[in-house]
């Protein structure tokens, strides 16, 4: 197998994901020319692009655009696309194992972070995650139920995400209109009595994890007006010491500025509010049988031995009516069997890309991470370019070095293995024809598409496309 790389025995490589991570992994590796590379990409969705099209809020269209990007990768020759196929449900990893000379895995993190408080199942208290993946058509949630007949959410977390959701729950609905968001959720949200959406952060304002754009987003909306009370913005004195030093992250102190301009505002009596409120931790969610009311408690921020600024309860209490809880508190990563996993971090264990196996102290050659199942749940889109980067490297380093392409691949190949097992497969012709019919419905109502939201409405777009073909 020395001459594995050559034009007659390519490097036969399977990526395990089709989100940001596993494309820029795919270009990558297919871009060298002196190697010469097959990818063969797997995705349980028959969709591909991951939180390109399921997580990106339906508002910010520009940002999608970097999907022209991974429409090129595709078009490389070597690339193949499997879609609607689950590894752990349809293929094992053992079975890609046996035919690729390396395993990707660039899954992401599709499961959230959770408060463990009292009343967090209740009904009405709901993960960020699903909410975004509801208003995003993702086929597993085309069923969900939010009831949003209360006047008042609370969305729990400082970060991008909760930015997100608490935008989603204050646009109008000509705004919705002309997105491409589920029309379930359109109709929903558009009926929504939500008047109020809080949003709450257990540090402070110094160290909110928004960034600059979706924060003065907050400002800007057509039917909300953006409510900070100014004592809620006294910074605590390691806060102040941050804020004034030159090691302050500039985001950081433009958040400051922002969150001061807020609270010197007007309000401007728009239908709606976003209240932002800080140092506040949920202690528990209270209802009977739904969600009726959320109990927080006040931090007070300190820093640690290592110099972190933390929070910490005062013990001070106070109840806040509302229906809809979404905590927003960052998304997690699930275990694959077959390969190891970090149980603590929600990630697979490695080292520049390379799977570690902690419990034997050994690497895995053959078996790579990338993108946020790799590095855990942050970054934007670009970060994963970086990212690819460098597990590609270290791919290409075992090829020099050896330690990958022992094996001869086994028979029969995937498809066949696919194909047997009586599977719907998509191949990346398919999901253009899904892309084209999702578009052609858009167009008429002026948006970028209306998304199937079931797996079997995409796997008839396919096939109806190739009956008109053939
Ligand atoms: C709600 C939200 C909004 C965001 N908005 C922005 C934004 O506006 N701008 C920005 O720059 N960044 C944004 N980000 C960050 C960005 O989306 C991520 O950095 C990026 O998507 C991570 O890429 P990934 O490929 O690692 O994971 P993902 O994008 O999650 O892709 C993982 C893919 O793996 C597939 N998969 C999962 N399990 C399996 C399996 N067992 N078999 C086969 N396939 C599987 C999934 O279906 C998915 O397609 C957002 C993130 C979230 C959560
Ligand atoms: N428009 C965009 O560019 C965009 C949109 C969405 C997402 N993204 C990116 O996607 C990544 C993930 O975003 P994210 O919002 O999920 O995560 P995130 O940026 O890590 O923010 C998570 C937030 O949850 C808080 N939190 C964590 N545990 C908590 C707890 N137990 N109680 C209360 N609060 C808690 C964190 O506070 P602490 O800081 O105190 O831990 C933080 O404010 C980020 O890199 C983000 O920038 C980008």
């Amino acid at each position: 197998m020395s001459d594995l790389g050559s034009l007659e025995n390519p490097l036969r490589v399977a990526i395990v994901g089709s989100g940001p991570a596993g494309f820029y992994g795919a270009e990558h590796l297919l871009k060298r020319d002196d190697v010469s590379v097959e990818v063969d990409m797997f995705d349980r969705l028959p969709t591909p692009f991951g939180l390109v099209r399921a997580g990106v809020a339906p508002d910010h269209p520009k940002i999608k655009s970097v999907i022209r990007v991974y429409e090129k990768t595709a078009a490389r020759g070597g690339f193949r696309f499997f879609g609607n196929v689950e590894i752990g449900r349809d293929l094992t990893v053992a079975e890609l194992e046996q035919r690729y000379n390396a395993v990707v895995y660039a899954y992401g993190t599709a499961t959230d972070r959770r408060l463990g408080i009292p009343g967090e199942d209740l009904p009405g208290s709901h993960a960020a995650t699903e909410f975004v993946n509801w208003y995003n058509a993702h086929p597993d949630f085309a069923d969900h139920r939010f009831d949003l007949s209360a006047r008042r959410a609370v969305v729990i977390g400082n970060g991008n995400v909760a930015a997100d959701v608490a935008r989603m729950l204050a646009l109008p609905r000509a705004e919705l209109d002309v997105t491409d968001t589920a029309d379930h959720a359109i109709e929903a949200l558009a009926e929504s009595a939500i008047a109020e959406i809080v949003i709450l952060g257990r540090r402070g304002p110094a160290q909110a994890a928004f960034t600059n754009p979706e924060v003065r987003e907050l400002g800007e909306l057509t039917d909300a007006d953006i409510i900070i009370d100014p004592a809620e913005l006294e910074l605590d004195p390691a806060s102040r010491e941050y804020i004034d030093s030159e090691d302050c992250d500039p985001t950081h102190r433009r958040n400051v500025e922002i969150f001061t301009d807020f609270s010197e505002r007007q309000p401007e009596d728009k239908p709606k509010r976003v209240v932002m409120r800080f140092c506040c931790s949920p202690v528990e969610i209270r209802g009977e049988g739904k969600v009726e009311s959320i109990v927080i408690g006040h931090n007070e921020l300190y820093r640690d031995d290592s110099g972190q600024i933390r929070a910490r309860d005062t013990g001070e209490r106070e109840e806040i009516e509302c229906g809809l809880v979404l905590r927003s508190i960052g998304y997690r990563g699930i275990g694959l069997e077959g390969i190891p996993f970090d149980p603590r971090r929600g990630l697979i264990p490695n080292e520049a890309g390379r799977v570690n196996d902690p419990e034997r102290g050994e690497q895995v050659p053959g078996h790579y991470a990338v993108g946020w199942i790799k590095r855990g749940p942050s970054g934007v889109i670009g970060t994963n370019k970086k990212d690819a980067q460098e597990t590609v490297a270290t791919i290409f380093a075992d090829l020099e070095s050896g330690a990958i392409g022992k094996r001869e691949p086994v028979e029969p190949p995937i498809e066949v293995v696919l194909a047997a097992r009586g599977g719907d497969h998509i191949t990346y012709l398919d999901w253009q024809a899904i892309d084209r019919a999702e578009v052609s419905a858009g167009e008429p109502q002026g948006r970028p598409r209306i998304k199937f939201c079931r797996i079997d409405e995409m796997v008839d777009a396919a096939r109806s496309a190739d009956a008109v073909a053939s």
